[in-house]
């Protein structure tokens, strides 16, 4: 994220339209959870289901050897069993913690399991999971998720997504660990809230990210998620380091080793310790799910096979105090923006994966919906006028204090992308995906995390023209970059949605995830809340509810 500004929450949207707001009480208090004992302290998960298989994982703690049993079964008491593996293993020593994972074939399209698995006769928790479906489908509902920061804040984003009914696919969209150590980012209140991280330093071997994982999956409301569907995950930047790109990361410094070294243990603990296939590639391979007739979801990969470098503003063309109404300074940034930033040649997903989008949508032609899952937002989002919008002691504050976020909010004055991680860092290419959407399957809604905020955008190309919609969900615990300046009055969502065309709905303030449910008619997204992350016990609420259709002219979104 490039900016650390403060938050303020708009209760009307650009549209004038009253959107909900979460409940301001921070909703009953729940028990503490039970300290975690015996052999199953990180629980189940399963993972990337196609319509036959499904992959299941846990871990035991405390592994002296023994049988392992994982099972599958048509009923939560394992009465019709489909599916059984055994292993026997012998240590010399025991095993501090150990994963395990399976593969559970031979099962039904569409069809609801339970899993568990048995080691020397102790049984782990009973988890579902479920099949993608075949075939011809009257509804499908999804969970899009991201940005889980286990010390910034109680997971009960999580513990509301497991209580999604009839849920039948979780989409992490990443974020799913961070890599700072105990004095890192978003952690202020960690211990407070009794969430210190572990290890308490950045995150460089695979031994300190696998233990990361294993302190997060000791989470109960986080095993609860995991165990009420099965999840399809993907990568952001801080599976291996801040703003990750091919070749670097902006939170890989001198000192910290081998870049690709960091990437590849990141890649193995992350793998290890999640339901998910191995691609041969460790860090390559997009996924595509087939929800029957219904649905292509193509989930990218966006940070580690093939992104260049982020741009920043150290090629920033004139001063960060120069006068914005001198014309020749907005001419020099139109030209940096054309020639740096619109570079043809900068790339976050590539040439073969743009290939495999187009094919896939191709093949999902005459499905109603083809989706996008990414990471960064897609959609066009310039900055605010931040020296118009200030109030003015803070403005005198920060220009003593603080040069990086002056220098923004001077820069604000001019035209420029909000956030050069993001697609606006890469427009050359965006242009090709529209370009390949549009001569497949003609249009697409795509998700999207990394913000920390709620999004939803309409997607155009640099003629205008149409491509969709994107849902961008904010986090389940990570700050919003809006959240650091105290702005009282000032509301940075109204004021993005006032600058950006594109911007329907933006929320700077609230976490949560989006319920998605897919019918053959209608795409509808629901902004989902928790009023507060500082204590477990919470409030659910709605922020604002989409819904997709198509029209004469194509795609149409109402708010519902
Ligand atoms: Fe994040």
């Amino acid at each position: 994220m490039p900016i650390r500004i403060t938050r303020r929450g708009a209760l009307f949207g650009a549209t004038g339209l009253a959107f909900a707001a979460a409940a301001c009480s921070p909703g009953p208090r729940r028990p503490e959870p039970e300290p975690q004992t015996g052999p199953f302290r990180h629980g189940v998960a399963s993972g990337e289901p196609d319509q036959t298989s499904v992959v299941l994982w846990t871990a035991i703690t405390d592994d002296a050897g023994g049988e392992y049993i994982f099972q599958l079964a048509a009923d939560e008491n394992f009465e019709t069993l489909i599916f059984e593996e055994r292993e026997e293993r012998t240590y010399v020593t025991s095993n501090a913690i150990s994963t395990f994972k399976a593969i559970a074939t031979g099962l039904e399209p569409g069809r609801t399991y339970f899993y568990r698995m048995l080691f020397n006769g102790i049984s782990s928790p009973v988890g579902r999971t479920k099949t993608l479906p075949e075939g011809d489908v009257d509804r499908f509902n999804i969970a899009v998720c991201s940005c889980s920061n286990y010390p910034a804040g109680y997971f009960n984003a999580y513990r509301e997504l497991a209580n999604t009914p009839e849920l039948d696919l979780v989409l992490h969209l990443g974020d799913y660990i961070y890599e700072y150590g105990a004095d890192g980012y978003a952690s202020e209140n960690a211990e407070d809230m009794g969430r210190v991280v572990d290890p308490l330093h950045e995150l460089l071997d695979y031994g300190d990210y696998a233990r990361r994982y294993a302190l997060y999956k000791t989470d109960p409301d986080l095993q609860a998620a995991h165990a009420a569907a099965p999840w399809l995950m993907i990568w952001d930047d801080h599976e291996v380091a801040n703003d990750s790109w091919a070749g670097g990361a902006e939170n890989h410094n001198e000192g910290e080793g081998d870049y690709n070294a960091r990437v590849y243990n990141a890649m193995r603990a992350y793998h290890d310790w999640n339901p998910t296939r191995e691609p041969a590639d460790p860090h390559g391979a997009a996924r595509i799910a087939e929800i029957g007739n219904l649905a292509t979801l193509f989930i990218t990969e966006s940070r580690l096979g093939m992104r260049d470098e982020p741009m920043d503003f150290s090629t920033f063309p004139i001063a960060d105090d120069a006068d914005p109404g001198d014309p020749a300074n907005h001419q020099a940034i139109a030209s940096w923006r054309a020639n740096e930033i619109g570079r043809e040649d900068r790339e976050m997903l590539g040439p073969a994966q743009i290939a495999q989008i187009a094919d896939a949508f191709a093949a999902a032609a005459n499905k109603p919906w083809r989706l996008l899952g990414g990471q960064v937002v897609m959609g066009r989002v310039e900055t605010p006028d931040m020296i118009a919008a200030l109030p003015g002691w803070l403005k005198f504050i920060v220009a003593q204090t603080d040069e990086l976020a002056w220098g923004y909010i001077t820069r604000s004055q001019f035209d420029i992308p909000f956030n050069l991680d993001a697609w606006d860092g890469y427009v050359a290419e965006r242009e090709r995906l529209y370009d390949a959407v549009r001569a497949s399957g003609g249009d697409m809604i795509a998700f999207a995390g990394d913000s920390h905020n709620f999004w939803t955008n309409r997607l155009t190309d640099d003629e205008g023209r149409q491509i969709g919609f994107e849902f961008g969900t904010s986090s389940i615990t990570s700050p919003s970059p809006f959240e650091r300046v105290p702005a009282p009055g000032v509301s940075f969502s109204r004021l993005i949605e006032e600058k950006n065309p594109d911007v329907i709905r933006h929320n700077d303030r609230d976490k949560g995830f989006i319920r998605v449910t897919l019918t053959p008619d209608a795409l509808e997204a629901d902004f989902v809340t928790v009023s507060t992350i500082r204590r477990r016990g919470y409030t659910p609420g709605s922020d604002s509810r989409w819904r997709v259709t198509r029209g004469a002219n194509g795609l149409e979104l109402n708010v519902i």
